[in-house]
């Protein structure tokens, strides 16, 4: 983890600033230098450096990162510059979030680097210092003899501010290293593969951390979740040398504001099980875990900033594998809760764990005095990534007011997420013949089907949002920003923001 500080007074002898591009009443381009106006910086030739980026041909544009071994008259001996796009007067928090994200991570074999990026204010310096926490990752827990190989991501960035360097300020880097930790954790757990990760070691390690942290951890096992009637979660584990688990921590501060709960599909891998998923692209099921991983990250940054918030973080764990005890299209389980389900599809796996989660969970808040809102986040559908991209993430919800608090939580921390409807015509085409419901419905709308099949186990008065991250939980793509490539760790941050927001 990067360990991030601000001040006035160079650190490093790696300067990190933004250009953006200015365009003339002719339509031509030229460059401009974006620092922090920090007084550090008051020697830095921006001609030099200017000259410098027209020779490589820089744009300025998002993404574009360049490295020059210059110092522009300052005691740096390299200046990296980060895109910013079209020169404005203020830039919003997540372009700037992005150019230190898309900087952070271009510094992979660099100990420490000094940031200098336009704010004006503490929380602008906030999001600039998540970014650069952020970027600053790399996955190579499995690297062999490749391993030396590979860049360690940055230890030490100072944030150059002229803003006061005080308690306020320290809280507010605190907070980006928090972000950055459990943001890394989630992309930790979903990078890791099902050889390694299974619904035990998942429940283990999370376990270790949450006791670190004096969580309150439970994990039922496949006996367990049986006898007490979770059908769900052991229907779709029963195929599986790999038994399901359901992890519980729960974080309960003395008197409490509020009380959340946080549900997160956790398939450790989907390969369709007896609906076997096509092999082309079912490497990328490694990743059906990052609900799980998203809630229980989530729930350990709440904690660490001790935040007055109740909140309980489920995980129903399973891995949905095809073998002569695994679970057939047209068998019939009874879910925790009573309600029996029509297994059409074993592919549609997710909808059945989180069922049986959210029920005990809506149980367990009532018993503690009742939920102000339950939020599940999951790679639910297919659907989700064809109507939505794989950059934002879908949310469906029962309550308007409460999609509006997740919104603006999302829309602060920088995820984009959009919302959808449930409609209600769409609910008889899971009807079952033979049980109360079916576990597949109509095709198209897919993914607003899974999110009715959810609300028939959410109790009506607790407002409820449904995030479907199916598309942005897995970066399959080139890394961009402060996203790498594989797991992205979305969701956190809202859930985060979510909770500190309802205060
Ligand atoms: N885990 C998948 C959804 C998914 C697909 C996540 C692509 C990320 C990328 C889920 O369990 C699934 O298989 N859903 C099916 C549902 C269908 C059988 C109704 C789907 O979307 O095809
Ligand atoms: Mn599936
Ligand atoms: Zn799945």
């Amino acid at each position: 983890m990067t360990t991030l500080k601000s001040g006035d007074k160079a650190a490093a002898t790696t300067l990190v600033v933004g250009i953006s591009s200015k365009k003339d009443s002719k339509g031509v381009a030229t460059l401009v230098v974006e620092t922090s106006g920090s007084k550090a910086l008051s020697k830095l030739n921006e001609k030099q450096l200017l000259d410098a980026l027209k020779k490589i041909g820089a744009t300025g544009s998002a993404d574009e990162v360049k490295r020059l071994p210059i110092g522009a008259g300052t005691t740096y001996t390299m200046i990296v510059t980060s895109g910013l796009g079209a020169t404005q007067k203020r830039y919003e928090h997540e372009k700037l979030r992005r150019a230190a994200g898309a900087a952070s991570r271009e510094l992979g074999d660099i100990v420490s680097a000094d940031f200098s990026l336009p704010h004006d204010d503490l929380a602008t310096l906030a999001a600039i210092a998540e970014g650069v926490g952020l970027g600053a990752y790399n996955f190579i827990d499995f690297r062999g003899t490749s391993k030396a190989g590979q860049k360690k991501p940055l230890k030490d960035a100072t944030l150059l501010t002229s803003l006061p360097v005080n308690a306020e300020s320290k809280a507010a880097l605190k907070r980006a290293e928090i972000i950055s930790k459990n943001v890394h954790l989630t992309r930790d757990f979903i990078n890791t593969p099902p050889s390694h990760l299974t619904p035990v070691t998942f429940s283990e390690r999370m376990k270790k951390i949450a006791s670190g942290l004096g969580l309150k951890v439970e994990i039922l096992n496949e006996s367990q979740l049986k006898a007490k009637g979770y059908g769900g979660i052991t229907a779709v584990g029963q195929g599986s040398a790999n038994p399901p688990r359901l992890l519980h921590i729960s974080y309960s501060p003395a008197r409490p504001k509020k009380r959340f709960a946080f549900v997160g599909k956790g398939i450790t891998f989907d390969s369709g099980g007896l609906a076997l998923k096509p092999a082309a692209g079912m490497e990328a099921m490694k990743s059906d875990m990052s609900g799980a991983a998203a809630v229980v990250a989530a729930l350990f940054a709440i904690a660490e900033l001790k935040l007055p918030v109740a909140v309980d973080a489920w995980a129903p764990l399973a891995e949905n594998m095809v073998s002569d005890t695994a679970t057939r299209p047209s068998d019939i389980i009874t879910m925790y809760g009573g309600k029996t389900v029509e297994v059409l599809n074993p592919d549609a796996e997710g909808r059945l764990v989180l069922a049986d989660a959210i029920v005990r969970a809506t149980e367990v808040g009532k018993k503690a005095g009742g939920l102000d809102g339950l939020v599940n986040v999951a790679t639910l559908t297919g659907a989700q990534v064809v109507a939505l991209g794989t950059r934002t993430s879908a949310v469906m919800t029962n309550n308007e007011e409460f999609r509006k608090d997740l919104l603006a939580a999302a829309d602060s921390s920088g995820e984009l997420f959009w919302p959808m409807p449930l409609p209600e015509e769409l609910r008889p085409s899971f009807d079952s013949p033979v049980a109360d419901i079916a576990n597949i419905g109509d095709r198209m709308g897919g993914m607003l089907v899974a999110g009715l099949f959810l609300k028939e186990f959410v109790e009506p008065e607790i407002p409820w949002c449904h995030l479907d991250i199916a598309g942005p939980a897995f970066n399959e793509r080139a890394a961009h920003g402060y996203t790498p490539v594989g797991g992205t760790g979305v969701s956190v941050r809202t859930l985060l923001t979510l909770v500190e927001e309802a205060l």
